[in-house]
């Protein structure tokens, strides 16, 4: 139902980069590599390799018999006492293969990392029999089938990071006697059966990550003991239902991102204050009602809040004591508005967020005039949409302070009034929309200020007047909408020299007269020209035949229908 086009959900993109704690002890010694360990490890590692059907970065060159001490073998590392392998990492390799059963043979292995390789099949079943792993990275390979339920003896495991796979099935119990677990990451396979019970278990975790996992079912009630919780996110599986009580109760977490799911239910009036270190909170994609609570938006780490595409309401009523850190905000897509006089002194209270980058507010229910204070809004703000809303009055003139604004969208509102002349100090703008307003006047000529311009948006308003010459200023344009206006006068040369176009000049529904000037044929790049219903008169200038992109040509006025060399085109000049 919104915007999406503003951006990718990022939960989607989410990586959690694990840090592997390293503890490289290597050996200098080559004593005690005839042992029975040794021999074995040696034979498990060469097993290894012979399922490696591609190594191209020659990771594994080393791993050969002139090279007698395996312990040097590149991605190894054995211990100091006995030479037997504890560390084996061959992550990024540009490896293509299987993994070896023999894994399970180097039962002294502390830490195995294959990450972001191509390893295909199935994680071998013996890797349960590797009691002394304490971190296991496959994630970003091909491994299939399921999650072995072997792992659940390798009882001192701490991370567990199986992300980007191709596993399905359910989560194992056995993953819950993992005791040892901080960090628990499975995100982006194909698993079923739902969020598992026994994470209630799991009280040492930092970090859990199931999100787009197809789970489905409801979101449990397991959060009670999990007071080391920093890192959670669940986004993207289809849960039902509330989020329960214990969660609320977390007030260990950062970083929560239960977006793109079902849920419903109302957020608890004291969320800032009961989970006072959240930083990040990701709840887009939902069916959460009720209004946003004061205390969130006023906690103090909070940088990120999403909350888009939901069915929240009411006010937005903020408490910043002077310390707000919020830099993203996106609110859009919900029913946000109450029809009070005051309901816009929100846009007064996030002036005391200096470092606020987004602001999305389409796509609400907002009512009223946008405050003068608008421009205390700090210059670091680079996007400020209201699109789809009911605000209406003038575009206050401090919209000029906002300098840092590379995005401004105000369409589908009922704004009135001329366009302030200090739009033209917004020199980072690239995206204007003042599409579906009754903005009247003249099109200041300030626009022309604008050079990084790529899109400018008026159609549907009341603009009068000529079109300014100085747009042809705007070298980086792809789109220009101007249709659906009063505008008079000629179309301005310097509009057939921005080279740029290349989506759609629109200068359709107005009351341009003059000719269409042979400039016209310096658009080589653009795919559409509009130009119907205007007062143009004379024929088209066979420059035209020059615009080698041209897809789409309307010119349903007066001009002379005239036969272009156009091959494919689809000229409309009826
Ligand atoms: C791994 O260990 C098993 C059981 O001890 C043994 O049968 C097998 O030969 C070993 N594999 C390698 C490659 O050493
Ligand atoms: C064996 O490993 C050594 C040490 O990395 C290397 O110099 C040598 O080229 C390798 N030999 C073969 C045949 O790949
Ligand atoms: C897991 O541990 C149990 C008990 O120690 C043992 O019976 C079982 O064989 C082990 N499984 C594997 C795959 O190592
Ligand atoms: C949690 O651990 C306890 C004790 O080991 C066990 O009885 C219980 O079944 C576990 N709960 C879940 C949900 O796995
Ligand atoms: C929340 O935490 C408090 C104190 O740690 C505890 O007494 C209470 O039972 C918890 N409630 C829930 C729902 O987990
Ligand atoms: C901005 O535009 C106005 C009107 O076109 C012009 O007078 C002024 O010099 C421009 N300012 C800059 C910095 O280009």
């Amino acid at each position: 139902m919104s915007a999406r086009w503003f951006r990718i959900a990022p939960s989607f993109l989410l990586v959690v980069v694990v840090h592997f704690t390293a503890f490289f002890i290597l050996t200098n010694t080559e004593t005690a590599q005839n042992s029975s360990g040794a021999v074995s490890d040696r034979l498990a590692l060469l097993a290894i390799k012979s399922m490696i059907r591609d190594n191209p970065q020659g990771l594994m060159t080393s791993w050969n018999d002139s090279n007698t001490n395996f312990c040097q073998w590149e991605g190894v590392a054995c211990g100091r006492r006995h030479q037997r392998v504890t560390f084996l990492d061959l992550s990024s390799g540009g490896l293509t293969g299987m993994l070896s059963p023999s894994i399970g043979n180097l039962s002294f292995l502390k830490m195995l990392l294959l990450y972001n390789n191509s390893f295909s099949g199935d994680i071998p079943p013996e890797i349960g029999r590797l009691f002394r792993l304490q971190q296991l990275g496959l994630y970003n390979n091909f491994f299939t089938g399921n999650i072995p339920i072997t792992i659940g003896n390798c009882s001192n495991l701490q991370v567990l990071v199986l992300s980007n796979n191709n596993l399905v099935g359910k989560i194992p119990d056995a993953v819950g006697s993992l005791s040892m677990l901080e960090v628990l990451i499975l995100h982006r396979n194909n698993l079923e059966g739902g969020i598992p019970m026994f994470i209630a278990n799991l009280t040492l975790l930092d970090t859990l990550s199931l999100s787009n996992c197809t789970l489905g079912g409801r979101f449990p009630d397991v959060f009670h003991q999990l007071t080391n919780l920093k890192r959670l996110t669940f986004a993207g599986n289809n849960l039902v239902g509330t989020i329960p009580p214990s969660f609320y109760n977390c007030s260990s977490l950062e970083q929560v991102f239960l977006d793109n799911n079902q849920l419903t239910g109302r957020l608890p009036t004291n969320l800032g204050s009961i989970m006072p270190r959240l930083a990040v909170l990701y709840l887009s994609n939902n069916r959460l009602t009720g209004p946003l609570p004061p205390s969130l938006l006023g906690s103090p780490q909070l940088y990120d809040l999403d909350v888009e595409d939901n069915y929240l309401s009411g006010k937005l009523v903020t408490t910043f004591n002077n310390s707000c850190n919020l830099e993203f905000l996106y609110l859009d897509g919900n029913s946000f508005g109450s029809e009070e006089d005051d309901e816009m002194k929100f846009i007064d209270d996030l002036s005391s967020c200096r470092k606020l980058q987004k602001l999305y507010l389409h796509y609400n229910q907002f009512k009223g005039f946008l405050p003068e204070s608008l421009g205390n809004l700090p210059t670091t703000l680079d996007s400020l949409s209201v699109a789809f809303n009911y605000f209406s009055g003038d575009l206050p003139s401090s919209i000029g302070n906002l300098t840092g604004l590379t995005l401004l969208d105000l369409s589908s509102n009922q704004f009135t009034g001329t366009l302030p002349v200090t739009i033209g100090n917004l020199t980072n703008l690239q995206k204007l929309d003042l599409t579906n307003n009754t903005f009247s006047g003249n099109i200041p000529g300030s626009l022309g200020n604008l050079s990084l311009m790529i899109e400018l948006h008026l159609t549907s308003n009341d603009f009068t007047g000529t079109i300014p010459s100085s747009l042809g200023y705007c070298k980086k344009l792809i789109r220009l909408n101007l249709d659906q206006n009063n505008l008079t006068g000629e179309i301005p040369g310097q509009l057939f020299e921005i080279s740029s176009l290349s989506i759609s000049l629109n200068l359709g529904d107005n009351q341009l007269s003059g000719q269409l000037p042979v400039e016209v044929g310096n658009l080589k790049n653009l795919n559409e020209i509009i130009l119907a219903n205007n007062r143009l008169t004379g024929s088209i200038p066979s420059s035209l035949g020059s615009c080698s992109s041209l897809q789409y040509l309307d010119c349903w006025n007066s001009l002379q229908y005239a036969i272009l060399n156009k091959g494919s085109a689809d000229l409309f000049c009826s």
